[in-house]
């Protein structure tokens, strides 16, 4: 969208408005004006497009053979998927990644298959090739099919893997594969005429190419000045990104009006498509390319892990592929592996296997196939794991599973050393003083505890368990606990910052060659569950809330009252860690489109105002915070404290 906030919001001077911190603050439901991004929609805005409703799963080409693929490959990977019982599961897509190609024909543009790796795709006649039959073979077989493009001129493969025998051929322009001028064209020809049903769009296009490089130099490729610098989010023109992602959404809804497709943008987290990803497409990758070791799959973990208010049914965070099957992940590593498909699944992360099926170990397929966690991941509610407890040693995250009333939570040990985890009820917003069970989903053992359970978890180990209890919150449920019927409309950052809480790894492919691993992900300050966008506790006035939604000021929040509650409630004000402490801030509450209710002008160190709205029969709530109008006063951070909706209808 063009309109965000931080792109075309008009400066007013604070001190045209300075009156009174009353009339400062007198915007309401009856002043906004139109484009005012912070007006109540009055309707769900969250991403629905397409067929994500719950994370996508399937196999896909790329860490199990790179461009090294092949049609008996791919097809040798449905069939094992088939035979053990994983499509059933839920593996429902094949994913062909970079390699497919052989050139775009100059005369029309048309794409042409690597037949020689893609037999059946030697269809000849005018068109040359087609995936029509590899497709069919797909679908026959139950699966949906999915194909690789790029966003730019050029692809991935054509930058990093040059040694490949399966690079596209030919002159400059037939080398020209990606979508980049070519949009509808290539949109029509994969979702229409060869029958794909999801597509991943990369976007080194968009990156490496650069002009004068002698990367262009020596494989004469077109030069294209980068929209995404790597290095630098403020170099990188994160409006033109998003707006080719856009188009190319567009495209893919002409041509599949019935939104039976998937869009996953690979991104790697720049352009901050963190934040804007769920908007566009059904999945966005978060980071770089997982590599299988252990602090790789950290790095892209944290780059999902602390976005859940970002995520929800039709719009997922996607941490990348899983590498289970290679280096850290083999057969030789059962707690490894074990821990990065619990978290992948906790965090409502795509379930995407990629290595070589065909030759894999029965142990690895067991775990693929633990049914428990593919249903925790698959869960229709689509609520990611809220980070509840947060160290660089240990964390422990909570997913609330369908109505609420049944939780899982994860206590995952980061570290070499064995970790001791404490477990209390109220990290499940479970009651203190009842007892709570607990079944590890990974032994189908049972146990309770009241209060607190001592947990001592070995090196990289995680415990995945289903809990139950008398919940904290009897009548009702806490917004941090239901990440997946919120929608960030406007989270309130101006200028995106890069996220520091993200694992720095050495980079696999700089090692050590630089100054550090930087920081390198914007989103930094967007909301929070049970935390302020700067990830410290909620806090208002030196009253700590357990539970609550973090948020910048000038931000929209939207709440799906699906279940239909009666009462929306909140202990409202500026959180104690704000900077910017002299600046008030205000907090309002619509109902579909209808204000509801609205706090007094509030600043650092007024006491936390209690909000109640009655929302019987309301469809939309939108929580939104307004601050300061300078142009340059800092965003303040605001607490939706104990934000929490009661009370049947
Ligand atoms: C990028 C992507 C990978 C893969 C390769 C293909 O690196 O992030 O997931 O698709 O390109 O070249």
């Amino acid at each position: 969208m063009k309109h965000r906030w931080t792109e075309t919001r008009a400066p007013k001077p604070w001190t045209a408005l300075c009156g009174s911190l009353a009339a400062a603050l007198a915007l309401s439901a009856t002043q906004v004006h139109a484009g005012d991004p912070l007006a109540p929609a009055g309707r769900w805005e969250g991403n629905t497009s397409g067929s994500a409703s719950t994370p996508p799963m399937g196999w896909n080409s790329w860490n199990a053979f790179r461009t090294e693929v092949d049609e008996a490959k791919v097809l040798g990977a449905a069939q094992v998927l088939v035979d053990s019982g994983l499509a059933k599961l839920g593996y429902n897509h094949v994913i062909l990644d970079d390699g497919w190609w052989m050139k775009r024909r100059t005369s029309d543009g048309r794409l042409q298959i690597r037949t020689g790796i893609f037999p059946s795709a030697a269809t000849g006649g005018p068109d040359g090739t087609s995936f029509k039959p590899f497709t069919d073979k797909l679908h026959a077989m139950g699966f949906k099919a999915g194909i690789y493009t790029d966003i730019g001129r050029n692809a991935c493969s054509q930058a990093y893997d040059l040694h490949s025998p399966n690079l596209p051929q030919g002159t400059t322009a037939e080398r020209e594969v990606g979508l980049e001028g070519h949009v509808t064209q290539d949109i029509n020809l994969y979702f229409k005429e060869w029958g794909f049903d999801y597509i991943k769009i990369d976007a080194c296009g968009l990156a490496d190419f650069l002009p004068g490089s002698s990367l262009v130099k020596q494989q004469n490729y077109r030069a294209a000045p980068p929209l995404i610098e790597r290095g630098s989010i403020n170099r990188t023109d994160i409006a033109a990104v998003r707006s080719r992602y856009e188009t190319v959404a567009a495209a893919i809804k002409a041509a599949r009006p019935a939104g039976d497709y998937v869009m996953s943008i690979c991104a790697w987290g720049m352009a901050n498509v963190r934040s804007w990803g769920k908007d566009v497409g059904n999945l966005w990758r978060t980071s770089a390319d997982i590599t299988p070791s252990w602090t790789s799959m950290l790095h892209n973990f944290d780059s999902a892990a602390k976005r859940a208010l970002y995520a929800g049914p039709g719009h997922w965070n996607d941490p990348d592929i899983l590498h289970i099957g290679h280096g850290a992940f083999d057969a030789a590593n059962p707690v490894e592996v074990r821990s990065h498909f619990s978290l992948w699944a906790m965090i409502n992360a795509p379930l995407l296997v990629s290595y070589d099926l065909r030759n894999g170990p029965a142990s690895l397929l067991a775990v693929l196939g633990n049914a428990e966690l593919v249903r925790l991941n698959q869960d229709k509610a689509g609520h990611q794991g809220v980070i509840t407890y947060d160290s660089d040693d240990a964390q422990i995250i909570v997913k609330t599973l369908g109505d609420g009333q049944r939780k899982a939570v994860a206590l995952f040990n980061r570290g070499a050393s064995p970790a001791p985890v404490t477990l209390l009820a109220m990290h499940l917003k479970l009651a203190d003083g009842a007892p709570v069970t607990l079944r590890n989903l990974w032994t189908n053992e049972r146990s309770s505890f009241t209060g607190e359970k001592e947990f001592m978890l070995a090196p990289h180990e995680t415990l995945v368990f289903e809990a139950s209890g008398k919940r904290a919150l009897e009548n009702g449920v806490y917004l941090s606990e239901i990440p997946g019927s919120i929608n960030v409309a406007v989270d309130g950052t101006r200028q995106p910052q890069l996220d520091p809480t993200v694992h720095r790894m050495i980079d696999p492919w700089s090692s050590t060659r630089s100054g550090g691993s930087r920081p390198q992900y914007a989103g930094w300050g967007g909301a929070q569950a049970d935390a302020t966008p700067y990830g410290q506790s909620l806090q208002v006035a030196g009253q700590v809330f357990n539970s609550g939604i973090g948020v910048l000021s000038d931000s929209r929040l939207q709440v799906k009252n699906d279940a239909g509650h009666a009462r929306l409630t909140a202990s409202v004000g500026v959180d104690d860690s704000t900077e910017g402490k002299g600046q008030p801030v205000r907090f309002y509450v619509y109902g579909d489109g209808k204000l509801l209710a609205e706090s007094a002008p509030v600043k650092f160190g007024t006491r936390a105002q209690k909000l109640t709205a009655d929302v019987r029969g309301v469809k939309v709530i939108e929580l939104v915070v307004r601050g300061p109008t300078t142009g340059n006063a800092q965003p303040v951070v605001s607490t939706w404290g104990d934000a929490q909706l009661t009370g049947s209808p």
